[in-house]
């Protein structure tokens, strides 16, 4: 390898949120074990890390181009060298060093903790190497607490996904659900907390099916929302993803109960036709959707729900389309992911018959994201003149006073006002509201705690 000092890495992160956190999590061990730094570019780096995603075939296609150009660039350097993680690697294992045989290391979702010992493998032996086992939860005994950068901070909970669906890669690459234990997710939690951290997001692929015994007691989702907001740094909690067939009475109490807990959430629908449901294996029709939509919205009305839809689905019909619109349009979600059906090898789906045509899945995806884009808007229009708590995460490189954060649905919100705010809850009054943002102006330091704030404007409902 170059002998330059110190070593650089550059970590190229492709798909969903919990890739980007175990990149946090490679860049980490890295630096810990081989004291690299981050690369700004692939030109300056040592090490070239590709954290890939197959959920579509998109995303795999993009993972072997981006492969295509680092090639070129150890063509250059050989002493370069190049690393495949994430689910592409996990589903291709060795045969992914056929198609590219320049590659060093090949590793998976649960053997990143590896990495630097299977560098130095590669080093001693001359040759490639490749680990893409599910060693159940040794990833996470084995990585150090992710350092964080501004207030806001991931935590995964669990890892992997036992439910299957028909057209899903993420069981086959991410292996089965393996919940972390309780008290170790309080403690990362009292470490972030401690020092400087505002927000927690809890990670997970299903992440409302997490359990844990603690104390002679199973533990779940809810009372971990509960024990972090005990704790008084703490100022706003999330959770994603969650899957409806997991959200049960405590999970919907604690909406109810725990004004710190945002009043967002991501609750993937798929599809508004039970035919098409049961084909996909979700576990759950229509009528219990709605059911526990209408639940959360009784504990939480200002509630900013959000999907994820897939059109195409094979054997879908224009009836079962239709149904999917008028679902969509009684439930009026916020901001929300559409999908093109993607056949994936090796899921029950890729073999199913009857593929929707082409041009007629383009068009119904068309439609079904004007009417998702018509109700984003309207959920911003709608905040227009209301006062929201920001938690402040940046400010502008060109412009220190130009200021964004997040409110409790989720929305940035972009303002002007003191770099020093950054870190801080503050309150905002929204002036204008856009498709996939807010613009306003400040309306003072938050000097109550969001908790009470939250708290005294549901009261005021
Ligand atoms: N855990 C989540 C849940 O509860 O459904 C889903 C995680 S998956 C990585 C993210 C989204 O990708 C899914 O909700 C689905 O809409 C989409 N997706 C997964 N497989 C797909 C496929 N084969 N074609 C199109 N979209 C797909
Ligand atoms: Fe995929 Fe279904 Fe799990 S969408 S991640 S198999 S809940």
């Amino acid at each position: 390898m170059r002998s330059r000092q110190p070593k650089r890495v550059y970590i190229e992160t492709q798909g969903c949120q919990m890739n980007v956190y175990d990149s946090g999590q490679m860049l980490e061990i890295l630096r810990e074990t081989e004291a690299y730094l981050p690369a700004e570019r692939p030109e300056d780096a040592d090490l070239l890390v590709l954290n890939t995603c197959s959920v579509r075939e998109k995303a795999f296609d993009k993972a072997l181009s981006r492969l295509g150009r680092w090639r070129l660039l150890k063509a250059e350097h050989p002493d370069l060298r190049i690393a495949v993680g994430g689910c592409v690697a996990s589903q291709e294992g060795p045969a992914l060093l056929a198609r590219a045989p320049f590659v060093d290391v090949v590793f998976g979702p649960q053997t990143l903790q590896r990495l630097p010992a299977l560098l130095s493998e590669r080093e001693a032996s001359g040759r490639p190497q490749v680990d893409v086992r599910f060693p159940a939860i040794e990833k996470f005994d084995a990585l150090p607490a992710p350092r964080r950068s501004g207030p806001c901070a991931f935590v995964s909970i669990m890892e992997g996904c036992s439910k299957y669906c028909s057209f899903c890669i993420v069981p086959y690459t991410r292996g089965e659900e393996a919940n972390r234990p309780f008290a170790d997710v309080l403690a990362e939690v009292w470490t972030l907390a401690e020092s400087g951290v505002r927000e927690i997001t809890f990670l997970g692929q299903n992440v409302n099916a997490y359990q844990s015994d603690w104390r002679g007691v199973r533990r779940d989702l809810s009372d971990l929302i509960h024990y972090t907001a005990a704790i008084d740094a703490i100022q706003r909690i999330r959770f994603t993803t969650s899957h409806p067939i997991e959200l049960g009475d405590r999970l919907i109490g604690a909406f109810r109960e725990e004004a710190k807990l945002a009043p967002h959430l991501h609750l993937p629908l798929q599809s508004g036709s039970d035919r098409i449901l049961m084909a996909m294996k979700r576990g759950y029709t229509t009528l219990e959707y709605r059911s526990k939509v209408r639940r959360l919205r009784a504990a939480r009305p200002d509630l900013a729900l959000t999907t994820d839809l897939i059109v195409g689905f094979p054997g879908e019909t224009d009836g079962d389309f239709e149904e999917t619109l008028d679902l969509v349009q009684d439930l009026a979600f916020d901001q929300s992911f559409l999908f093109l059906y993607s056949p994936r090898p090796g899921t029950p789906a890729a073999s199913l018959p009857d593929p929707v045509p082409d041009p007629l899945r383009h068009e119904r995806f068309d439609r079904l994201k004007t009417t998702l884009d018509r109700q984003a808007l309207a959920f911003s229009r709608k905040r227009v003149g209301q006062r929201v708590s920001v938690l402040v995460e940046r400010s502008g490189e060109k412009d220190p006073s130009a200021l964004s954060g997040r409110e409790g649905s989720n929305h940035w919100v972009h303002f002007t006002g003191s770099p020093d705010l950054l870190g801080t809850m503050v309150e905002v009054e929204v002036t204008q509201g856009l498709p996939n943002c807010l613009k306003g102006q400040r309306a003072g330091i938050e000097s109550m705690s969001s908790t009470s704030h939250d708290r005294a404007q549901r009261a005021s409902l």
